[in-house]
């Protein structure tokens, strides 16, 4: 039931999770305490605890929010399948389609005292608070994706935890591969942008790093290999991302679209990779590790915590300022806020020609060009 005296914000954090989530969700409840007039709730599984019947929103208080900072995951849960404009039908048939439940939703968040909401989430889900903001809905976005995959920001929170643990992982395959003399392949998340691959091959100081940006050649690759053995002893680093592909050659993917389920899955790369290098005569013994969503899960460092709680304090306090139509975003060394057309007109590429990849083809770093 509604405190008529109060004023509502409704947050939802949507898409895959990311570690920083529960911290921006603490930061807006906390801030939003020091205000007598407004409550915070929570929308279950992204917008879908307002279009559910019943409906599943929580009440979130201090008490709710109390030390969720350290904690992975999100206590509101997620969803990146479906939302308000594609909500997922089964047809008579039993395939499946989408319904535009957009304005039921709003009329919802009306009868539901809602009076600004938060969306917490990536590209997918700030195009879907667009929308919703040209239906008049008070909307604001957080910037979240361990891909770091939003322009408008320097960074998204997320991002950097999802860097430490792939570093974690090149390290230690660094020590079972020289031990070995082996090749190891390690698979990153990154679908359409290399920035975890880049970030952890030039911490981890691996010997080649694929990214969708860069398409590889084999030979290069192979000549890389090559390079760090010498009659028969050696061991090279591979950090290869999900979304890398050879010259020519297509992105993998593990499945086909299931119309309704979500996106197109990718996966399969380090496989795919070591199959081609065996196949174009790769003699050294090579495994492969995919390390999948242990980049997502777990506690965020330090450094996603505080960006999640600077985002979380401001948009809240952009709601106060009722500065709608705006995702908040990071640019060193402020936070700042930019308009959601802005946010997801440009997608966040690693640039080829940056210094990042200057540096890491200083070390010697094969990007497979
Ligand atoms: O967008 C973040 C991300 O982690 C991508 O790197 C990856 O392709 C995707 O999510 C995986 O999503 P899911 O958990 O739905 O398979």
């Amino acid at each position: 039931m509604k405190d008529t005296m109060r004023k509502r914000v409704l947050v939802a954090t949507g898409g895959g999770d990311c570690p920083g989530l529960n911290a921006v969700i603490r930061a807006i409840v906390l801030r939003a305490e020091q205000e007598r007039d407004w409550e915070v709730v929570g929308s279950i599984n992204a917008f879908d605890g307002i279009l559910n019947e019943p409906n599943e929103i929580v009440i979130l208080g201090e008490k709710e929010v109390a030390g969720i900072h350290i904690r992975g995951g999100t206590i509101i849960g997620t969803t990146n399948k479906g939302g308000p404009f594609a909500w997922p039908i089964k047809n008579k048939d039993g395939s499946w389609g989408s319904a535009d439940r957009s304005d039921e939703m709003i009329r919802r968040l009306q009868y539901l005292g809602v009076d600004a909401v938060i969306n917490i989430g990536g590209d997918g889900s700030q195009q879907i608070s667009q929308k919703l903001f040209e239906k008049g809905c008070n909307i604001i976005g957080v910037p979240k994706t361990i891909d770091n995959d939003l322009s408008a920001t320097d960074f998204t929170f997320g991002f950097q935890t999802a860097v430490q643990e792939a570093t974690t992982a090149v390290d230690k395959l660094v020590t079972t591969a020289a031990s070995h003399n082996r090749v190891f392949v390690l698979e990153v998340m990154g679908r359409y942008a290399g920035w975890i691959g880049l970030h952890s091959a030039v911490a981890g100081g691996a010997d080649v790093c694929l990214i969708p940006e860069i398409p590889y050649d084999l030979n290069k690759v192979m000549e890389k290999i090559y390079s760090r053995f010498h009659r028969g002893r050696g061991y090279a680093i591979i950090v290869i991302a999900e979304g890398a592909k050879q010259k020519g050659g297509d992105v993998h993917y593990q499945d086909g679209n299931k119309k309704g389920e979500g996106s197109q899955r990718l996966g399969g790369v380090a496989s795919k990779l070591i199959e081609d290098l065996k196949r174009a005569g790769l003699s050294t013994d090579i495994r492969e590790t995919v390390l999948g969503h242990l980049q997502r899960g777990g506690t965020p460092i330090a450094y996603d915590r505080i960006l999640a709680t600077q985002f979380g304090v401001e948009a809240f306090e952009m709601v106060l300022r009722e500065d709608f139509g705006r995702m908040v975003a990071y640019r060193h060394p402020n936070i700042v806020s930019v308009p959601f057309k802005e946010a997801i007109s440009k997608y966040n590429f690693v640039n080829p020609e940056s210094y990042l990849i200057k540096a890491a083809r200083g070390v010697g770093i094969c990007m497979g060009d």
